[in-house]
């Protein structure tokens, strides 16, 4: 509901402090959000649990591990003993509150080609939205997509933003991507680990806890959970619509050729000149 939306990022831009060692798990909606908050909290959180068989993202879904920040500042969550802190926002830059951008807390970033993005969203906004409301049709939901209408859209603009902001201040914003991910998931875990200042030691990377953390977050492990079969991270919205095919380019299985001609020359417009952004 926009009118929620825009009151939880009133508050989270007005009343959110930051800490120093506070980790900022940032997005779009459907860039693989799920997956790095899993990522990120298996990482910081690795010394605490003495065996994977045990580990909370076996029976907790990443959503309720690494909270949204905006219930963190209406009172509906208590972090003061946990530490650090990881939460995960969908603000842009713009409206992200001064001390997250003034104190030395981090943030990563995950970016994923807007052609997926928009299929994931599609499909998911779908799945969740109240029965009362009509299905839009793919042609009407990519109007929309195009000209930025959507969820913390526009979302080229989102991108740039923390794109931007990588480059300018590399120890402060990690930007990833979805599919770098995809390609080399172990490389990107020890890169994430060592950005956030948790590196693995020898003897870690000799015991392989780099691959158990892949593994656990994985696609597969992670979909075919309990908790993710069944549950409810927030309002209505079910465990399991977090999880539907994990793939690069399955929008290649839902674009007619006019809609890959225009969102191709809307990416060149808005990113032409943005180095190797994609
Ligand atoms: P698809 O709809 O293309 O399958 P978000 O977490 O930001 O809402 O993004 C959801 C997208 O990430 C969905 O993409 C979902 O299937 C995918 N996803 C969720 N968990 C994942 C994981 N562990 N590995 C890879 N992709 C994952």
């Amino acid at each position: 509901c926009p009118s929620t939306l825009v009151k939880g990022l009133n508050i989270f831009h007005k009343q959110f402090q930051a800490k120093e060692s506070d980790i900022f798990v940032a997005s779009f909606p459907k860039s693989g959000t799920t997956w790095l908050k899993a990522i990120t909290f298996a990482i910081v959180n690795r010394q605490s649990f003495s065996s994977i068989d045990n580990h909370p993202l076996l029976t907790s879904n990443p959503h309720q591990l690494v909270p949204h920040v905006e219930m963190v500042c209406r009172g509906d969550l208590d972090c003061s003993s946990i530490e650090p802190r990881v939460f995960g926002p969908h603000t842009p830059v713009p409206s992200l509150p001064n001390s997250i951008m003034e104190c030395n807390s981090k943030i990563i970033y995950i970016c994923r080609n807007p052609f997926d993005i928009f299929v994931s969203a599609w499909i998911f906004f779908d799945k969740v939205k109240p029965e009362s409301l009509t299905s839009l049709k793919i042609e009407e939901a990519f109007e929309m997509y195009c000209n930025g209408i959507i969820e913390f859209g526009p979302w080229w603009s989102h991108m740039l933003g923390y794109w931007k902001e990588s480059l300018a201040k590399p120890d402060k914003v990690l930007f990833l991507k979805y599919e770098d991910l995809k390609d080399d998931a172990n490389f990107q875990v020890k890169r994430i680990a060592e950005f956030l200042g948790f590196p693995f030691t020898q003897e870690e990377e000799n015991n392989q806890v780099i691959e158990s953390i892949v593994k656990l977050c994985s696609f597969e492990e992670m979909k075919n959970l309990e908790v993710n079969k069944s549950g409810i991270v927030f309002q209505s919205v079910e465990n399991k619509s977090f999880f539907r095919k994990g793939e690069s380019r399955d929008w290649v299985n839902y674009f007619s050729p006019s809609m890959t001609e225009k969102l191709s020359q809307i990416m060149e417009e808005k990113f032409g000149e943005s180095g190797d952004i994609f």
